[in-house]
């Protein structure tokens, strides 16, 4: 089966070609343009932006999936969309595109839930992963932790009581003049560093819920940088700057997993899986890695180009859910929520 997958929540257009084997998905061919160079000087995601450049990337997307596959549209047998949670005027681009050529072609349409695309990436990493499953989403929007008994399940267990992973790392770059978006920056500049600050404690909640806060931690590292004289402005290649990044690094990824050991325990949960942009960071990585090898648990996190929003993520949990019977009354919706 044939599937075009299509993403457009927040600030990345993507489209891809997948094909469902029996062996799992394979992704044929990815189309995705970036806007990082339009919001960069805001140090965030402007919407009204956002929606406006869709416009533009929309076709050039599809066409360049389906040109880079070598297949005419015609022998696509689903088109699957997101069709929320995010920004609406983003989500509106392709999800109207999509039921449009879906109608036009007489294809299969099927929307999709973003979270439920974030767990689909990781059927690229393991199709074959054994549930139940600790799934945790991790981005710029999400830090939530969910129980998953198969891929189209999500079931959520606790999540950031404020903002959510990728903040702390997109604010401390801007704090510290890095650019946008903060992640990849923060996340190459801690492998240079030759030491680390050290690692920041978690913080500990008054009424006892699991859960996570990361709010805190940006106060922490603003704090620090006003600390030191001259940090603000001392550019990536300052060692004080890079000693910094590593602890945000190892802060994050410490705190993220802490949870996973009693909480595999309690759910008996036999595989863990990772994804959302800020699964591409190297030390939540490494550390995840350590810690499924030590609770037995099989560890599935997309590389990274399947972590951040893109389209193969959307088509492979698109190849599982079910078709829309009439597409016309659905739409799309900015806070849409997970069936549990
Ligand atoms: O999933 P995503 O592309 O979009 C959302 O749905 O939010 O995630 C984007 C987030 C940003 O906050 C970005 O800074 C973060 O993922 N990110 C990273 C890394 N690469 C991207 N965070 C830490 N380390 C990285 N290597
Ligand atoms: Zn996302």
């Amino acid at each position: 089966m044939w599937v075009l997958g299509l993403e457009s929540s927040c600030d990345d257009c993507s489209a891809a070609v997948v094909e469902e084997t029996a062996a799992g998905p394979m992704l044929r061919a990815m189309a995705k343009q970036s806007q990082d160079h339009l919001h960069g000087p805001y140090g965030g995601v402007v919407p009204e932006l956002a929606a406006r450049e869709h416009l533009i990337q929309v076709r050039n997307v599809i066409r360049e999936a389906l040109e880079k596959a070598q297949l005419p549209l015609e022998k696509v047998d689903r088109i699957a969309v997101t069709q929320g949670p995010g920004l609406v005027g983003s989500l509106l681009t392709l999800f109207s595109a999509s039921k449009a050529l879906a109608w036009r072609e007489g294809i299969a349409w099927v929307p999709v839930h973003h979270l439920l695309g974030h767990l689909g990436a990781a059927r690229f990493a393991v199709p074959d992963l054994p549930f139940r499953a600790l799934a945790l989403l991790v981005s710029g929007g999400h830090t939530h932790l969910y129980r998953s008994e198969g891929w189209t399940h999500l079931e959520l267990i606790q999540k950031t009581r404020d903002d959510a992973a990728g903040e702390a790392f997109d604010k401390t770059a801007r704090m510290l003049n890095l650019g946008y978006p903060g992640g990849p920056v923060v996340d190459t500049l801690a492998k240079k560093a030759a030491s680390s600050a050290g690692t920041f404690s978690a913080p500990k909640f008054r009424d006892g819920k699991a859960s996570w806060s990361f709010s805190g931690l940006k106060t922490a590292m603003k704090l620090r940088i006003a600390s030191e004289p001259g940090l603000e402005a001392a550019g990536p290649d300052d060692p004080r700057v890079q000693a910094l990044c590593r602890s945000l690094n190892e802060t994050v990824a410490a705190w993220l997993l802490k949870p996973i050991p009693a909480i595999a325990q309690e759910t008996g949960a036999r595989s863990l899986i990772i994804s959302g942009g800020v699964a591409c960071n190297s030390e939540l990585r490494r550390q995840a890695a350590a810690l499924a090898e030590r609770l037995g648990l099989r560890l599935a996190i997309p590389e990274p180009r399947f972590c951040t929003d893109n389209g193969a993520m959307i088509a492979s949990a698109g190849a599982l859910l079910p078709a829309a019977q009439d597409p016309w009354p659905i739409n799309a919706d900015a806070d849409l929520k997970l069936q549990e």
